[in-house]
């Protein structure tokens, strides 16, 4: 039998509810079908995310004590600096709240309006960024990685031949730069190869485009290079980590997700770069030597970043999430394949065939596991989608529930109670009926948006 085993103990631990059905759906309607509105109080196995819910070791919590309470020159800020440089090897450190701040620093700094950035795939909160600061965004996954099952190890990866093509046909001064994010989130969590980020490095340094790499997600793509690609498996966690710092421009990340605690940072050894954005930190983030980030967890960080030096970490996540995958498989149940990082994703159009796209199936998947599970997941389908400026809606390429394994906090028990409710609801998905919107915000809908039964 193959189950994943957790190389760590529990010492704290957390009680759960486990509310009754009735009041489940009354709590689901009143957070108009919206699995971010739910109060957690209401949620049994919350899975909507690994952003802050991760896991932290004793160690983390160890150093959290030490922290240096300073405005400025704070001793943690230089022990976060020297683990993000024991990371990448990069020479500057930019402090940033959380992720999509370091995507408000960079877009700001590097888009011109009418530029195109282009990227293996979008993030909801990097596009709007860029979009916000008048560029466009292209993206140039390779066709393998929109399958949604298939048996390619990277789908990630970004299409090398498309990439020149279109650095070529736009030319360099019309790119504000190349993005590359690690354990592609839209897709399902899936990772790129070392190999296919060192071909985007060496185009994007012969033709003068800068290379920015989103690291938020990297635990699981590091995890996935150094036990998939056989070319560099013989290589440290770290030397993987100190390559891929080596190769980018600017590698910036969400300290939610990489390193296990709140913030986000920019990296780079380019010193223009850093120039640049260093002006924008004291004016949005806080000074340069906390951007937005309490001490505390910047400890926290200092000591998550070289935890993520250790196999037995993270490794966590894919173990439990390609676990959770093949039970589900099992049973006939669509999921993404191979299972990537960050979650479980279940394949909601073909779950839900009856739902046409634009009555949102991966949200109303999403509230009907609520339904039968108190487990909450996240849509990231269409509702994740943004209109146009005529106000049309693009479809997502895929349907997809999102059911995060945030490492090291849930059992295997918890994987198969959520199977199992997954797999009552897909022998009753008749049940299930489409969304439409009551409320519909601009931007980033899908986090604060109401809808209803259709
Ligand atoms: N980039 C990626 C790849 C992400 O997954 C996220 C966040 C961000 C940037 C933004 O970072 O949240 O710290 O501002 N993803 C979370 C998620 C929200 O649940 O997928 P942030």
């Amino acid at each position: 039998e193959k189950f994943p085993l957790e190389m760590h103990k529990a010492r704290v631990v957390q009680k759960l509810n486990l509310l009754e059905p009735e009041k489940r759906l009354e709590a689901i309607e009143e957070a108009g079908f919206n699995t971010f509105l739910l109060k957690n109080r209401d949620v049994f196995l919350d899975m909507l995310t690994d952003s802050g819910v991760n896991a932290m070791s004793d160690k983390q919590q160890a150093a959290m004590l030490q922290a240096d309470d300073s405005y400025a020159g704070s001793e943690t800020f230089f022990r976060l600096e020297a683990a993000v440089r024991m990371m990448f090897g990069t020479k500057f450190f930019l402090p940033a709240h959380q992720g999509r701040a370091c995507e408000h620093i960079i877009s700001k700094s590097l888009v011109n309006s009418g530029q195109s950035v282009l990227m293996n795939y979008h993030f909801t909160t990097s596009k709007a960024h860029v979009i916000l600061n008048g560029g466009k965004v292209e993206e140039l996954i390779s066709d393998r990685g929109k399958e949604l099952n298939s048996t390619e190890k990277f789908k990630g990866n970004i299409d090398i031949s498309i990439l020149k093509k279109r650095i070529k046909e736009l030319g360099s001064e019309n790119i504000a730069f190349v993005r590359m994010e690690a354990g592609t989130n839209l897709i399902g969590g899936q990772p790129f190869s070392l190999k296919n980020l060192e071909e985007v490095s060496e185009i994007c340094r012969s033709s003068n485009v800068t290379l920015v790499t989103d690291a938020s997600l990297l635990a699981d793509n590091l995890h996935f290079i150094k036990t998939r690609e056989e070319e560099f498996m013989h290589m440290s966690i770290n030397e993987i980590s100190l390559k891929i710092g080596s190769l980018s421009d600017i590698i910036y990340f969400s300290a939610r997700k990489l390193g296990c605690a709140r913030g986000g940072g920019i990296c780079t050894s380019n010193e223009n770069l850093f120039k640049k954005m260093q002006a924008l930190i004291p004016l949005y983030e806080g000074f340069l030597t906390y951007g937005g980030i309490s001490v505390r967890e910047m400890e926290a960080i200092a000591v998550g970043l070289e935890e993520t030096m250790d196999e037995d970490m993270i490794s966590q996540g894919p173990i439990f999430i390609e676990f959770m995958v093949n039970e589900l498989v099992k049973r006939g149940i669509p999921a993404v394949t191979p299972a990537g990082g960050l979650g479980c994703h279940v394949n909601a159009m073909s779950f839900l065939e009856h739902i046409p796209q634009n009555e949102y199936p991966a949200g109303a998947l999403a509230a009907a596991l609520f339904i039968v599970s108190g487990a909450r997941g996240m849509e990231r389908g269409t509702l994740s989608e943004q209109r146009d400026e005529n106000g049309k809606e693009p479809l997502a390429d895929m349907e997809l529930l999102r059911l995060a394994m945030p490492r090291r906090v849930f059992s295997v028990s918890h994987a198969m109670f959520v199977v199992d409710r997954l797999h009552w609801l897909y022998k009753n998905r008749h049940l299930v009926g489409g969304l439409e919107w009551v409320e519909e915000p601009d931007i980033l809908r899908f986090f604060f948006g109401k809808l209803k039964a259709k």
